[in-house]
Protein backbone atom coordinates (compact mmCIF):
# COMPACT_ATOMS: atom_id res chain seq x y z
CA UNK A 1 0.00 0.00 0.00
CA UNK A 2 1.38 3.16 -0.91
CA UNK A 3 1.01 6.19 1.35
CA UNK A 4 0.46 9.67 -0.18
CA UNK A 5 0.25 13.35 1.46
CA UNK A 6 -0.62 16.53 0.29
CA UNK A 7 -1.26 20.09 1.53
CA UNK A 8 -0.04 21.46 5.35
CA UNK A 9 1.22 19.44 7.57
CA UNK A 10 -0.14 20.66 10.73
CA UNK A 11 -3.37 22.33 11.99
CA UNK A 12 -5.61 20.75 9.45
CA UNK A 13 -7.88 18.03 9.09
CA UNK A 14 -7.11 15.05 7.55
CA UNK A 15 -8.82 13.47 4.99
CA UNK A 16 -8.20 10.50 4.08
CA UNK A 17 -8.87 8.82 0.68
CA UNK A 18 -8.17 5.36 -0.58
CA UNK A 19 -8.29 4.35 -4.07
CA UNK A 20 -6.36 1.74 -6.59
CA UNK A 21 -4.04 2.78 -8.92
CA UNK A 22 -5.17 2.96 -11.89
CA UNK A 23 -7.71 5.56 -10.87
CA UNK A 24 -6.26 7.76 -8.34
CA UNK A 25 -4.34 10.29 -10.57
CA UNK A 26 -7.39 11.90 -12.00
CA UNK A 27 -9.35 11.95 -8.70
CA UNK A 28 -6.47 12.57 -6.51
CA UNK A 29 -5.42 16.00 -9.15
CA UNK A 30 -8.88 17.32 -8.18
CA UNK A 31 -8.90 16.09 -4.47
CA UNK A 32 -5.56 18.26 -3.91
CA UNK A 33 -7.02 21.56 -4.94
CA UNK A 34 -10.20 20.65 -2.72
CA UNK A 35 -7.26 20.23 0.17
CA UNK A 36 -5.71 23.46 -0.79
CA UNK A 37 -8.44 25.80 -0.83
CA UNK A 38 -10.35 24.60 2.48
CA UNK A 39 -6.74 24.43 4.30
CA UNK A 40 -7.17 20.26 4.74
CA UNK A 41 -4.63 18.30 4.36
CA UNK A 42 -5.33 14.98 2.31
CA UNK A 43 -4.06 11.67 3.10
CA UNK A 44 -4.53 9.12 -0.08
CA UNK A 45 -4.05 5.57 0.06
CA UNK A 46 -3.49 3.36 -3.19
CA UNK A 47 -4.41 0.05 -2.77
CA UNK A 48 -3.30 -2.43 -4.99
CA UNK A 49 -3.41 -2.17 -9.13
CA UNK A 50 -6.87 -3.20 -9.54
CA UNK A 51 -10.48 -2.65 -8.19
CA UNK A 52 -10.56 -6.23 -6.49
CA UNK A 53 -7.67 -5.09 -4.57
CA UNK A 54 -9.23 -2.51 -2.74
CA UNK A 55 -12.46 -4.59 -1.18
CA UNK A 56 -10.24 -6.91 0.76
CA UNK A 57 -8.69 -3.80 2.39
CA UNK A 58 -12.05 -1.80 2.51
CA UNK A 59 -13.68 -4.89 4.73
CA UNK A 60 -10.67 -5.62 7.46
CA UNK A 61 -10.75 -1.52 8.30
CA UNK A 62 -14.41 -1.15 7.93
CA UNK A 63 -15.45 -4.82 10.18
CA UNK A 64 -12.78 -2.90 12.70
CA UNK A 65 -14.83 0.25 12.34
CA UNK A 66 -11.47 2.08 11.82
CA UNK A 67 -11.59 5.48 11.65
CA UNK A 68 -7.97 5.26 9.44
CA UNK A 69 -9.85 6.54 6.04
CA UNK A 70 -12.85 8.64 5.31
CA UNK A 71 -13.79 8.21 1.37
CA UNK A 72 -14.08 5.23 -0.32
CA UNK A 73 -13.76 4.78 -3.85
CA UNK A 74 -16.52 1.54 -4.57
CA UNK A 75 -17.22 -0.50 -7.86
CA UNK A 76 -20.95 -0.64 -8.92
CA UNK A 77 -20.84 -4.11 -7.16
CA UNK A 78 -20.22 -3.35 -3.67
CA UNK A 79 -23.09 -1.50 -2.16
CA UNK A 80 -24.66 -4.69 -1.25
CA UNK A 81 -21.18 -5.87 0.47
CA UNK A 82 -20.45 -2.62 2.01
CA UNK A 83 -23.07 -0.80 2.42
CA UNK A 84 -24.14 -1.02 6.07
CA UNK A 85 -20.74 0.78 7.05
CA UNK A 86 -21.01 3.80 4.61
CA UNK A 87 -22.78 7.25 5.56
CA UNK A 88 -26.36 7.90 4.23
CA UNK A 89 -25.74 11.23 2.00
CA UNK A 90 -28.80 12.00 1.26
CA UNK A 91 -29.15 14.35 4.74
CA UNK A 92 -26.12 16.26 3.18
CA UNK A 93 -27.50 16.53 -0.04
CA UNK A 94 -29.63 18.65 -2.45
CA UNK A 95 -32.27 16.81 -4.53
CA UNK A 96 -30.74 18.42 -7.85
CA UNK A 97 -27.08 17.25 -6.67
CA UNK A 98 -28.53 13.52 -6.75
CA UNK A 99 -30.81 13.79 -9.85
CA UNK A 100 -28.43 15.31 -12.15
CA UNK A 101 -26.99 11.39 -11.93
CA UNK A 102 -28.19 8.64 -14.52
CA UNK A 103 -31.10 7.37 -12.32
CA UNK A 104 -30.11 3.41 -12.14
CA UNK A 105 -26.74 4.27 -10.90
CA UNK A 106 -28.26 6.23 -7.88
CA UNK A 107 -31.13 3.38 -7.54
CA UNK A 108 -28.15 0.89 -7.16
CA UNK A 109 -26.48 3.01 -4.42
CA UNK A 110 -29.70 3.53 -2.85
CA UNK A 111 -30.43 0.13 -0.11
CA UNK A 112 -33.65 -0.99 1.18
CA UNK A 113 -34.28 1.92 3.46
CA UNK A 114 -34.10 4.66 0.73
CA UNK A 115 -30.20 5.41 2.25
CA UNK A 116 -27.93 6.61 -0.34
CA UNK A 117 -24.50 5.18 0.38
CA UNK A 118 -22.58 7.02 -2.65
CA UNK A 119 -21.92 9.73 -5.24
CA UNK A 120 -21.26 8.38 -9.06
CA UNK A 121 -18.10 9.33 -10.04
CA UNK A 122 -17.94 8.09 -13.72
CA UNK A 123 -19.69 4.84 -15.35
CA UNK A 124 -18.08 3.00 -17.77
CA UNK A 125 -18.71 -0.34 -19.45
CA UNK A 126 -16.90 -3.46 -22.02
CA UNK A 127 -16.22 -2.84 -25.48
CA UNK A 128 -14.58 -3.90 -28.27
CA UNK A 129 -11.30 -2.19 -29.68
CA UNK A 130 -10.31 -2.97 -33.08
CA UNK A 131 -6.70 -1.79 -35.09
CA UNK A 132 -9.15 -0.28 -37.70
CA UNK A 133 -5.59 0.28 -39.86
CA UNK A 134 -5.09 -4.08 -40.06
CA UNK A 135 -9.31 -4.10 -40.50
CA UNK A 136 -9.14 -1.72 -43.18
CA UNK A 137 -5.61 -3.04 -45.04
CA UNK A 138 -7.32 -6.20 -45.48
CA UNK A 139 -11.15 -5.38 -46.44
CA UNK A 140 -13.38 -5.71 -43.32
CA UNK A 141 -15.64 -3.66 -41.21
CA UNK A 142 -15.69 -4.05 -37.33
CA UNK A 143 -17.19 -7.71 -36.19
CA UNK A 144 -21.04 -7.66 -35.95
CA UNK A 145 -20.70 -11.52 -34.01
CA UNK A 146 -18.35 -13.02 -32.62
CA UNK A 147 -18.03 -15.72 -35.10
CA UNK A 148 -16.58 -12.57 -37.41
CA UNK A 149 -14.44 -11.44 -34.86
CA UNK A 150 -12.73 -15.19 -34.92
CA UNK A 151 -12.71 -15.49 -38.98
CA UNK A 152 -11.00 -12.18 -39.44
CA UNK A 153 -8.79 -12.43 -36.52
CA UNK A 154 -7.30 -15.90 -38.22
CA UNK A 155 -7.14 -14.02 -41.31
CA UNK A 156 -5.30 -11.30 -40.70
CA UNK A 157 -2.91 -13.13 -38.15
CA UNK A 158 -1.97 -15.19 -40.88
CA UNK A 159 -1.41 -12.51 -43.31
CA UNK A 160 0.37 -10.20 -41.52
CA UNK A 161 2.88 -13.46 -40.34
CA UNK A 162 4.09 -11.30 -37.39
CA UNK A 163 5.10 -13.25 -34.97
CA UNK A 164 4.36 -11.14 -31.81
CA UNK A 165 0.96 -10.50 -33.52
CA UNK A 166 -2.26 -12.14 -31.67
CA UNK A 167 -5.93 -11.98 -32.76
CA UNK A 168 -7.89 -11.08 -29.41
CA UNK A 169 -7.09 -9.86 -26.09
CA UNK A 170 -9.18 -9.76 -23.15
CA UNK A 171 -8.97 -10.44 -18.94
CA UNK A 172 -9.55 -14.22 -18.49
CA UNK A 173 -6.90 -13.99 -15.27
CA UNK A 174 -9.66 -15.45 -12.13
CA UNK A 175 -10.71 -12.31 -10.74
CA UNK A 176 -13.71 -9.98 -10.79
CA UNK A 177 -12.72 -9.10 -14.30
CA UNK A 178 -13.41 -12.71 -15.84
CA UNK A 179 -17.04 -12.43 -14.06
CA UNK A 180 -17.18 -8.95 -16.57
CA UNK A 181 -15.67 -10.58 -19.73
CA UNK A 182 -17.93 -14.02 -19.51
CA UNK A 183 -20.86 -12.25 -18.62
CA UNK A 184 -20.60 -10.52 -21.66
CA UNK A 185 -20.21 -13.80 -23.43
CA UNK A 186 -23.51 -15.47 -21.82
CA UNK A 187 -25.51 -12.24 -21.92
CA UNK A 188 -24.58 -11.98 -26.02
CA UNK A 189 -25.65 -15.31 -26.23
CA UNK A 190 -29.06 -14.36 -24.39
CA UNK A 191 -27.73 -17.18 -21.66
CA UNK A 192 -28.66 -15.04 -18.81
CA UNK A 193 -27.01 -13.47 -15.75
CA UNK A 194 -25.75 -16.43 -13.45
CA UNK A 195 -28.60 -15.06 -11.50
CA UNK A 196 -31.84 -13.34 -12.33
CA UNK A 197 -33.34 -10.67 -10.49
CA UNK A 198 -35.19 -12.61 -8.66
CA UNK A 199 -32.63 -14.70 -7.31
CA UNK A 200 -32.88 -17.96 -9.43
CA UNK A 201 -29.96 -19.51 -10.20
CA UNK A 202 -30.07 -19.99 -13.75
CA UNK A 203 -26.41 -19.89 -15.17
CA UNK A 204 -26.72 -23.83 -16.17
CA UNK A 205 -28.22 -23.43 -19.29
CA UNK A 206 -27.70 -24.45 -23.09
CA UNK A 207 -26.60 -20.95 -23.89
CA UNK A 208 -24.18 -20.68 -21.37
CA UNK A 209 -22.57 -23.94 -22.29
CA UNK A 210 -22.67 -22.56 -25.70
CA UNK A 211 -20.59 -18.90 -25.10
CA UNK A 212 -18.22 -20.38 -22.58
CA UNK A 213 -17.44 -23.39 -24.89
CA UNK A 214 -16.79 -20.28 -27.44
CA UNK A 215 -14.40 -18.97 -25.26
CA UNK A 216 -12.59 -21.55 -24.37
CA UNK A 217 -11.81 -22.68 -28.16
CA UNK A 218 -10.04 -19.30 -28.17
CA UNK A 219 -6.99 -19.89 -25.78
CA UNK A 220 -4.48 -21.33 -28.14
CA UNK A 221 -6.47 -19.83 -31.42
CA UNK A 222 -7.21 -16.34 -31.55
CA UNK A 223 -5.80 -15.87 -27.79
CA UNK A 224 -2.99 -16.78 -26.72
CA UNK A 225 -2.95 -19.21 -23.73
CA UNK A 226 -1.20 -16.02 -21.46
CA UNK A 227 -4.70 -14.23 -21.38
CA UNK A 228 -5.51 -16.79 -18.73
CA UNK A 229 -3.57 -14.18 -16.49
CA UNK A 230 -4.26 -11.08 -17.77
CA UNK A 231 -5.98 -8.43 -16.14
CA UNK A 232 -7.09 -4.93 -18.21
CA UNK A 233 -3.64 -4.05 -17.24
CA UNK A 234 -1.51 -6.70 -19.55
CA UNK A 235 -4.15 -6.40 -21.69
CA UNK A 236 -3.67 -2.49 -22.60
CA UNK A 237 0.02 -2.93 -22.35
CA UNK A 238 0.38 -5.27 -25.45
CA UNK A 239 -2.48 -3.77 -27.45
CA UNK A 240 -0.87 -0.33 -26.79
CA UNK A 241 2.25 -1.64 -28.14
CA UNK A 242 0.84 -2.79 -31.26
CA UNK A 243 0.52 -7.01 -30.56
CA UNK A 244 -2.82 -7.46 -30.77
CA UNK A 245 -5.90 -6.93 -33.32
CA UNK A 246 -9.00 -7.10 -31.02
CA UNK A 247 -9.16 -6.13 -27.82
CA UNK A 248 -11.58 -6.16 -24.78
CA UNK A 249 -11.92 -2.92 -22.18
CA UNK A 250 -13.46 -0.79 -20.65
CA UNK A 251 -13.46 2.88 -21.95
CA UNK A 252 -11.92 4.10 -19.69
CA UNK A 253 -8.18 2.59 -20.99
CA UNK A 254 -9.01 4.69 -24.18
CA UNK A 255 -6.53 7.13 -23.03
CA UNK A 256 -4.17 4.87 -22.99
CA UNK A 257 -4.89 3.86 -26.60
CA UNK A 258 -4.82 7.34 -27.63
CA UNK A 259 -1.69 8.07 -25.34
CA UNK A 260 1.45 9.98 -27.02
CA UNK A 261 3.65 7.02 -26.52
CA UNK A 262 0.99 4.40 -28.09
CA UNK A 263 2.18 2.54 -30.96
CA UNK A 264 -1.43 2.29 -32.17
CA UNK A 265 -2.26 6.14 -31.64
CA UNK A 266 -4.80 6.99 -34.52
CA UNK A 267 -5.15 3.65 -35.60
CA UNK A 268 -8.11 2.23 -33.06
CA UNK A 269 -11.70 2.05 -33.20
CA UNK A 270 -14.20 0.93 -30.76
CA UNK A 271 -17.55 -0.61 -31.52
CA UNK A 272 -20.11 -2.64 -29.19
CA UNK A 273 -18.88 -6.00 -28.49
CA UNK A 274 -20.01 -8.35 -30.61
CA UNK A 275 -23.58 -10.78 -30.92
CA UNK A 276 -23.64 -14.20 -29.79
CA UNK A 277 -24.75 -14.79 -33.62
CA UNK A 278 -27.46 -13.52 -35.29
CA UNK A 279 -30.30 -13.93 -33.21
CA UNK A 280 -27.33 -12.88 -29.68
CA UNK A 281 -27.48 -9.34 -29.08
CA UNK A 282 -24.68 -6.66 -28.25
CA UNK A 283 -23.87 -6.94 -24.64
CA UNK A 284 -21.47 -4.74 -22.50
CA UNK A 285 -21.07 -5.31 -18.77
CA UNK A 286 -21.60 -2.28 -16.03
CA UNK A 287 -18.57 -0.97 -14.45
CA UNK A 288 -19.57 2.42 -12.70
CA UNK A 289 -17.69 3.68 -9.55
CA UNK A 290 -18.52 5.59 -6.84
CA UNK A 291 -17.33 7.23 -3.95
CA UNK A 292 -18.54 7.14 -0.26
CA UNK A 293 -18.20 8.07 3.03
CA UNK A 294 -16.96 5.86 5.71
CA UNK A 295 -19.79 5.85 9.07
CA UNK A 296 -16.64 5.77 11.07
CA UNK A 297 -14.86 8.54 9.81
CA UNK A 298 -13.90 11.59 12.69
CA UNK A 299 -14.57 14.05 9.66
CA UNK A 300 -18.22 13.07 8.10
CA UNK A 301 -19.15 17.09 6.89
CA UNK A 302 -15.64 17.48 5.24
CA UNK A 303 -15.65 14.18 3.60
CA UNK A 304 -18.95 14.73 2.44
CA UNK A 305 -18.20 18.15 0.92
CA UNK A 306 -14.63 16.42 -1.10
CA UNK A 307 -16.67 13.82 -2.46
CA UNK A 308 -19.87 16.49 -3.74
CA UNK A 309 -16.60 18.39 -5.19
CA UNK A 310 -14.80 15.49 -7.33
CA UNK A 311 -18.46 14.04 -8.47
CA UNK A 312 -19.65 17.52 -9.78
CA UNK A 313 -20.15 18.43 -13.23
CA UNK A 314 -16.95 20.50 -13.84
CA UNK A 315 -14.80 17.11 -12.35
CA UNK A 316 -16.69 14.65 -14.58
CA UNK A 317 -16.45 17.22 -17.42
CA UNK A 318 -12.06 17.14 -16.46
CA UNK A 319 -12.31 12.80 -15.96
CA UNK A 320 -13.83 13.11 -19.36
CA UNK A 321 -11.48 15.11 -21.16
CA UNK A 322 -8.04 14.56 -19.74
CA UNK A 323 -9.04 11.08 -19.34
CA UNK A 324 -11.75 8.90 -20.82
CA UNK A 325 -14.00 8.47 -17.69
CA UNK A 326 -17.72 8.45 -18.85
CA UNK A 327 -19.83 10.82 -16.94
CA UNK A 328 -22.74 10.37 -15.10
CA UNK A 329 -24.14 13.42 -15.12
CA UNK A 330 -26.84 13.13 -17.99
CA UNK A 331 -26.22 16.85 -19.11
CA UNK A 332 -22.69 16.11 -20.05
CA UNK A 333 -23.31 13.99 -22.82
CA UNK A 334 -24.43 17.18 -25.01
CA UNK A 335 -21.20 18.95 -24.04
CA UNK A 336 -19.13 16.29 -25.14
CA UNK A 337 -20.53 15.34 -28.09
CA UNK A 338 -19.22 18.66 -29.34
CA UNK A 339 -15.61 18.00 -28.58
CA UNK A 340 -14.22 15.92 -31.36
CA UNK A 341 -11.89 13.97 -29.22
CA UNK A 342 -14.80 13.16 -26.99
CA UNK A 343 -17.75 12.77 -29.15
CA UNK A 344 -17.69 8.79 -29.30
CA UNK A 345 -18.52 8.66 -25.26
CA UNK A 346 -21.72 10.32 -26.69
CA UNK A 347 -22.33 7.59 -29.70
CA UNK A 348 -21.58 4.90 -26.92
CA UNK A 349 -23.82 6.24 -24.43
CA UNK A 350 -26.27 3.71 -24.73
CA UNK A 351 -23.84 0.97 -24.16
CA UNK A 352 -22.27 3.16 -21.10
CA UNK A 353 -25.43 3.18 -19.66
CA UNK A 354 -27.15 0.40 -20.56
CA UNK A 355 -25.08 -2.53 -19.91
CA UNK A 356 -25.42 -6.14 -18.55
CA UNK A 357 -25.52 -5.75 -14.52
CA UNK A 358 -23.67 -8.52 -12.48
CA UNK A 359 -26.43 -9.95 -9.82
CA UNK A 360 -24.93 -7.91 -7.35
CA UNK A 361 -27.94 -6.37 -6.00
CA UNK A 362 -30.14 -9.17 -5.77
CA UNK A 363 -27.33 -11.72 -4.19
CA UNK A 364 -25.78 -8.44 -1.84
CA UNK A 365 -23.56 -9.41 0.68
CA UNK A 366 -23.10 -13.00 -1.44
CA UNK A 367 -22.07 -11.45 -4.12
CA UNK A 368 -18.16 -11.43 -3.79
CA UNK A 369 -18.59 -15.18 -3.27
CA UNK A 370 -21.12 -15.79 -5.70
CA UNK A 371 -18.25 -14.14 -8.45
CA UNK A 372 -15.76 -16.03 -7.25
CA UNK A 373 -16.97 -19.02 -7.63
CA UNK A 374 -18.35 -17.97 -10.95
CA UNK A 375 -14.73 -17.04 -12.18
CA UNK A 376 -13.34 -19.75 -10.79
CA UNK A 377 -15.17 -22.22 -12.70
CA UNK A 378 -14.95 -19.80 -15.76
CA UNK A 379 -11.04 -20.29 -15.64
CA UNK A 380 -10.42 -23.78 -15.05
CA UNK A 381 -13.26 -24.30 -18.15
CA UNK A 382 -10.68 -22.07 -20.47
CA UNK A 383 -7.69 -23.61 -18.83
CA UNK A 384 -9.42 -26.94 -20.51
CA UNK A 385 -9.26 -28.46 -16.48
CA UNK A 386 -12.50 -28.95 -16.52
CA UNK A 387 -15.57 -30.16 -18.81
CA UNK A 388 -18.10 -27.72 -19.39
CA UNK A 389 -21.13 -29.79 -18.68
CA UNK A 390 -19.96 -30.79 -15.37
CA UNK A 391 -18.33 -27.64 -14.34
CA UNK A 392 -21.87 -26.12 -14.78
CA UNK A 393 -24.02 -28.76 -12.60
CA UNK A 394 -20.86 -28.20 -9.89
CA UNK A 395 -21.42 -24.07 -10.36
CA UNK A 396 -25.18 -24.72 -10.03
CA UNK A 397 -24.96 -26.66 -7.03
CA UNK A 398 -22.36 -24.47 -5.30
CA UNK A 399 -24.03 -21.49 -5.63
CA UNK A 400 -27.58 -23.17 -4.37
CA UNK A 401 -25.44 -23.81 -1.06
CA UNK A 402 -24.28 -20.04 -1.02
CA UNK A 403 -27.95 -19.27 -1.77
CA UNK A 404 -29.45 -20.91 1.08
CA UNK A 405 -26.87 -19.84 3.65
CA UNK A 406 -26.93 -16.08 2.37
CA UNK A 407 -30.96 -16.81 1.98
CA UNK A 408 -31.01 -13.41 -0.98
C1 LIG B 1 -13.39 -1.97 -13.85
C2 LIG B 1 -14.87 -1.72 -13.58
C3 LIG B 1 -15.34 -2.46 -12.35
C4 LIG B 1 -14.97 -3.93 -12.43
C5 LIG B 1 -13.48 -4.09 -12.68
C6 LIG B 1 -13.13 -5.55 -12.92
O1 LIG B 1 -12.59 -1.36 -12.91
O2 LIG B 1 -15.09 -0.33 -13.44
O3 LIG B 1 -16.74 -2.33 -12.18
O4 LIG B 1 -15.34 -4.62 -11.27
O5 LIG B 1 -13.10 -3.36 -13.82
O6 LIG B 1 -11.78 -5.70 -13.18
Amino acid sequence: MLLLLFGPPLSATDIRFSCSLWGCQAFQERAKIWAHEHGHRLISYEVGRMADNLLGFYRQFLSAQSQDFDILLIDTIWPGVLGQHLVDLRPYLSSSTIEQHFKPIIDNLTDESGHLVGLPLFTDAGLLYYRKDLLDKYGFAPPETWAELEHIARVIVEREADPQLVGFLWQGSGYEGLTCNALEWIDSYRGGTIIDATGEITINNPQARRALAMARDWIGTISPRTVLTYSEIETTQDFVAGHAIFMRNWMEYWKDVEAPDSAVKGRVGMVPLPKGGADGKHSGTLGDMSLAVSRYSEHIPEAVQLIVYLTDQQAQHQYATDYSFSPTIMDLYAVLSAIPERSFMFAFKDVLLNGVARPATVTGIAYPKVSKKFYTTVHAILSGEVAIDAALNTLEADLRLIHHRANW
